[in-house]
C-alpha cells in the first residue's frame, strides 16, 4: 500500500475545517488508496476545538487516516507538507477597511510563507482558500521564494467555487446536465469582479453560448448572479458559504494531483503572462493538469468584452498588490 502523504489544514477548528476534514480523511481528495496524516493548525484559542474534531474524526475509523497532530505553530503544521490547504484567514471584523484586511492577512500569510519555505516537502502543493485569496497566496510565494525550495508555480488560489456555481447557473439556463458541460472558465480574482466566461462551454458537442442564446442573460444575470452567491448564501444561511467551498477545495488538489484527462478546470494560478496578465500575479486562468502539472490552456481568442472583464478583475489584483507591497520589503 501507499505511503501516507501529509496533509497541512490551516484555520481546522472553523466552519470549512468541519466540511473539509472529513472528506480529506474519507479520501475523496488523493484517491480511495491514500493514506493521509493531517496536519491541523489554528490558533492557540481554538486548540481545544480542533481536538474536538479530532476526536469525530477518529469516530469515523477512516481506513486512510493514518495519524493527526494539532498544533498553533505553522512550522510544525507545514513540516513535510506534500499538500497544504490554507483555509484559516482574518475575517473582516467591524468598522474594518479593506486595507486593515489586506494587511491583518498579509501578516498571516508571511508567517506562513517562509514556514512552507522552510519546512514543506519541496513539491508540496498550497491552495489558498482565505480571503482575499488570490492576494493572500501571492504573499505566501512571494516569502517562500526567498527559501528557494518550493517553487512559486506551487502557489495557488480557489477560482473553483466560483467555476462550479457558473457550472450550476449554465445548466440549469440550458437544461443539460451540469456533468455534460465542458470548457468553462472563470478568469481574473476570487471575488465579485471575476469573469465566469461561458463563450467556449460546449455540452454534449452544443456550443451552450448558442443554446442558451440570450446575450442579455450573461451581463444581466448570469454574470451578477455567480459574482453576488458569496453575498446571497450569507444573506440566506446567516453564514458563509463552508460546504460547497470545501467541495470546491477537494475539486482543486484533487484535479491538480490525479489530473484532469485534457478537460478544463480553473485554478487560480501565478501568471506567466498568458493573455497579457502580468507575471507572478495569482489570476483565475483555465487550465488542464497531468502528473501533478498544470497548464494554461493557450489560443484562446479575447473578444472586447471579455478583455474589459479581464482588465477590470486584473486591475483589483494589482491594487491589492499595491496595498501589501511594503509589508513585502
Ligand atoms: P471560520 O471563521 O469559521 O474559520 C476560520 C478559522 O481559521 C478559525 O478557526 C480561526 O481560528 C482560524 N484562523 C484564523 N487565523 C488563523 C491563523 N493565522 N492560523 C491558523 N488558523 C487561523 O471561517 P470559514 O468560514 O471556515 O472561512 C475561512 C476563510 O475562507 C475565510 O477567509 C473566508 O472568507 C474564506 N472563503 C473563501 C472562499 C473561496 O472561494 N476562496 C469561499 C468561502 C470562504
Amino acid at each position: 500500500s501507499k505511503a501516507p502523504v501529509r496533509v497541512a489544514v490551516t484555520g481546522a477548528a472553523g466552519q470549512i475545517g468541519y466540511s473539509l476534514l472529513f472528506r480529506i480523511a474519507s479520501g475523496e481528495m488523493l484517491g480511495k488508496d491514500q493514506p493521509v496524516i493531517l496536519q491541523l493548525l489554528d490558533l492557540p484559542h481554538a486548540q481545544k476545538a480542533v481536538k474536538g474534531v479530532m476526536m469525530e474524526l477518529e469516530d469515523c475509523a477512516f481506513p486512510l487516516l493514518a495519524g493527526m497532530i494539532a498544533t498553533d505553530d505553522p512550522n510544525v503544521a507545514f513540516k513535510d507538507a506534500k499538500v497544504a490547504l490554507l483555509v484559516g484567514a482574518r475575517p473582516r471584523g467591524p468598522g474594518m477597511e479593506r486595507k486593515d484586511l489586506l494587511t491583518e492577512n498579509a501578516k498571516i500569510f508571511t508567517v506562513q510563507g517562509a514556514a512552507i519555505g522552510q519546512y514543506a516537502d519541496p513539491d508540496c502543493k498550497v491552495l489558498v482558500v482565505g480571503n482575499p485569496c488570490n492576494t493572500n497566496a501571492y504573499i505566501a510565494k512571494e516569502v517562500a521564494q526567498k527559501y528557494g525550495r518550493v517553487p512559486a508555480k506551487n502557489f495557488t488560489g480557489m477560482l473553483r467555487l466560483d467555476h462550479n456555481r457558473a457550472l450550476s447557473q449554465l445548466a440549469a439556463k440550458s437544461g443539460r446536465d451540469v456533468s455534460s458541460l465542458k470548457s468553462l472558465v472563470v478568469w481574473g480574482n476570487h471575488s465579485p469582479t471575476m469573469y465566469a466566461d461561458y463563450r467556449f462551454v460546449t455540452s454534449n458537442g452544443d456550443n451552450v453560448k448558442g443554446l442558451i442564446n440570450d446575450e442579455a442573460w450573461n451581463k444581466d444575470v448570469f454574470l451578477p448572479t455567480v459574482g453576488k452567491r458569496g453575498a446571497a448564501i450569507i444573506e440566506a444561511r446567516g453564514l458563509s458559504s463552508a460546504a460547497s467551498a470545501a467541495n470546491a477545495a477537494i475539486d482543486h488538489i484533487h484535479d491538480w494531483v490525479l489530473g484532469t484527462n485534457g478537460e478544463w478546470v480553473t485554478m487560480g494560478i501565478p501568471s506567466d503572462g498568458s493573455y497579457g496578465i502580468p507575471e507572478g500575479i495569482i489570476y483565475g486562468f483555465p487550465v488542464t493538469t497531468e502528473n501533478g502539472e498544470y497548464k494554461i490552456v493557450q489560443g484562446l481568442e479575447i473578444d472586447a468584452f471579455s478583455r474589459e472583464r479581464m482588465t477590470h478583475t486584473l486591475n483589483e489584483l494589482l491594487e491589492e498588490r499595491e496595498g501589501v507591497k511594503d509589508l513585502l520589503g
